[in-house]
């Protein structure tokens, strides 16, 4: 799956704050135990904070959103806390695996794993149209959202996409008995959103003005994109829909058609 945003991966960022921190620390660590022998040298927390605060020097050069900066400056000093607590390496594999099960390759998608909630599921409900129709659900996570439409709408053939293997197997179990909701362990920028009266998405900034770019080239004349939170960058939505829900949710809605 090809990265869908021009910046560089945040992932190869962090690596690269993380392991010019530690180089950093070790030259700094190492040239002043040769003048001194003071004890501070010995502490391993000491060493791992001022580690963490290199990482997180160099990942604000780098130009990493400021909400990685906490991450950089704990990392390593919880790393030397954790490894105190003498705890068995299987739990940190289980907790890895689990993640990854969960949260798949996010650090490709950059969509992590968040559930569309009642409020807006009611005002979705609401957009669909009153004649029988195919919808897709882009991502659908733990396929909540369409088995909620899905009870509400026998009549309309729902599909949900999901690449997370966890939220997939939970999606199918949810929506088993559901004879209008198919459920498709996919990338879904390999899906084609040909025939779809609505597409939804619930993704994140950086995958949007791919998504338009696929909508514009797919979708079938008429159809409506609605994105959960997430504007086109520079493309006006037709309509905005406001949900009164405690995060104030906004639904943007767009008939995407092919550039000139
Ligand atoms: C924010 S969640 C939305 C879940 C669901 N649509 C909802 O509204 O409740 C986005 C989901 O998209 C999935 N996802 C991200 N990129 C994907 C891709 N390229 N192909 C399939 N699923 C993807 C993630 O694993 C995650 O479960």
């Amino acid at each position: 799956m090809r990265n869908s945003s021009p910046e560089p991966s945040p992932l190869r960022t962090a690596v690269l704050a993380q392991l010019g921190g530690a180089a950093a620390t070790f030259l700094f660590v190492a040239g002043l135990s040769r003048i001194s022998s003071a004890d501070f040298l010995r502490i391993p927390l000491l060493i791992a904070l001022l580690q963490g605060g290199l990482a997180a020097m160099i990942a604000l050069k780098l130009h990493s959103p400021r909400w990685w900066l906490p991450i950089h400056l704990g990392f390593m000093p919880l790393g030397v806390i954790v490894h105190g607590l003498d705890i068995a390496p299987g739990w940190f594999l289980a907790a890895f695996v689990l993640l990854l099960l969960v949260f798949w390759r996010t650090d490709q998608s950059r969509v992590p794993l968040y559930l569309t909630n009642a409020a807006t599921a009611a005002a979705l409900l609401k957009r669909l149209p009153d004649t029988p129709c195919r919808i897709l659900d882009l991502g659908c996570g733990d396929g909540g959202l369409l088995r909620r439409l899905a009870l509400a709408r026998p009549d309309c053939l729902f599909t949900g996409i999901e690449h997370a293997p966890l939220p997939w197997l939970v999606a199918r179990l949810r929506c088993a008995g559901l004879p209008n909701v198919t459920i498709l362990r996919r990338d879904f920028w390999s899906v084609s959103l040909g025939g779809h009266a609505v597409v939804y998405a619930f993704l994140s900034p950086a995958p949007m003005p791919r998504l338009w770019a696929k909508a514009q080239r797919e979708m079938s004349p008429g159809a409506l994109l609605i994105s959960n939170s997430f504007a086109v960058p520079g493309q006006p939505a037709e309509a905005t829909i406001e949900v009164a829900d405690r995060r104030n949710t906004r639904l943007f809605l767009y008939h995407p058609v092919p550039d000139g």
